[in-house]
């Protein structure tokens, strides 16, 4: 991990010591921040690739600083620590973007583990969007894929009360709504960009990013969050070689999370198309998804 930088507030000196010590050894660059001003301003001028932030800090202030933190910077991954890990701050902290919630108690080897694996979600999510990116402009900005989809607008004589059947026909066609083709049918059929991102952006039905062929949802909802959801996310996060929210290059699944899906009995729990996986583990993962093509 040489290179690395992790940007750390935390109030305990001792604990201060005792992360530094363990992060030097695998080769991370550790700055500090004094407090929260301090750690604002780093992001801005300097960001590093990962923060731990202590939400132990007078006032609430930690949960504060995660949710700005997580609006100047939104792909930081932020590791939050707790003297005393409860479930309801937990899942104030998960809400508010943070990456995990650690006990300042647990070793040193399973903050490193974290640590490893937000790493490798971000170098992942890296990688997805510039592949996300290139499909986009091999696919959608080039005249022949306008000209498939002026095809189906001509189906219905350009009309543009039938502008949601238009999304749907596009959408099966493409897998999902592509900006291009949105300004696309708004300009071709004279009515404006607002009216079809409304109507798009209304249905569920309607994707606006790419999506595979096969949806992965998986639960974090407070009991499945509880009974390890985060780490199956994470799970099929590496299998898939996508962080959530993304699709696989292969275009075979997306990977979703989602909150409680009303079976928590069966925490945790992941569906596949609508299908549901209770009392999952990590192992089981790779044998479920080789029932999709
Ligand atoms: S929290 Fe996952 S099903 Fe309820």
């Amino acid at each position: 991990m040489l290179g690395l930088e992790v940007l750390i507030l935390e109030q305990e000196a001792g604990r201060r010591s005792d992360i530094e010590r363990a992060l030097s050894k695998e080769g991370y660059t550790v700055r500090f921040a004094q407090d929260g001003p301090s750690l604002l301003a780093e992001l801005g001028s300097h960001p590093p690739h990962l923060v731990i932030l202590d939400l132990d800090l007078p006032g609430n202030e930690g949960m504060a600083l995660l949710a700005t933190a997580r609006s100047l910077q939104p792909a930081l991954p932020v590791i939050c620590e707790t003297e005393l890990p409860e479930v309801e701050p937990a899942v104030e902290a998960m809400r508010r973007g943070a990456y995990n919630y650690v006990a300042k108690s647990g070793s040193a080897s399973y903050l490193l583990e974290t640590i490893s694996h937000a790493l490798e979600r971000e170098l992942m999510a890296v990688e997805t969007r510039q592949r996300a990116k290139e499909r986009r402009v091999r696919t959608f900005d080039d005249p022949e894929s306008l000209a498939a989809i002026d095809g189906i607008l001509s189906r219905h004589d350009y009309s543009d009360s039938m502008l949601i059947s238009y999304l749907q026909d596009i959408q099966k066609d493409l897998n999902y709504l592509p900006q291009d083709a949105l300004r696309f049918v708004a300009r071709r059929l004279n009515v404006s960009l607002p009216r079809v991102y409304g109507i798009a952006t209304f249905y569920k039905a309607f994707s606006l990013r790419p999506r595979g062929r096969h949806l992965v949802h998986v639960c974090l909802g407070t009991a499945c969050h509880v009974r390890g959801g985060q780490k199956l996310l994470e799970s099929f996060e590496r299998e898939l070689g996508v962080p959530s929210g993304e699709t696989t290059y292969d275009d075979r699944f997306s990977l979703e999370s989602v909150r409680c899906v009303g079976c928590c009995g069966l925490a945790p729990v992941f569906m596949v198309d609508g299908k549901f996986y209770g009392k999952m583990t990590q192992e089981k993962i790779p044998e479920v998804l080789s029932r999709y093509e």
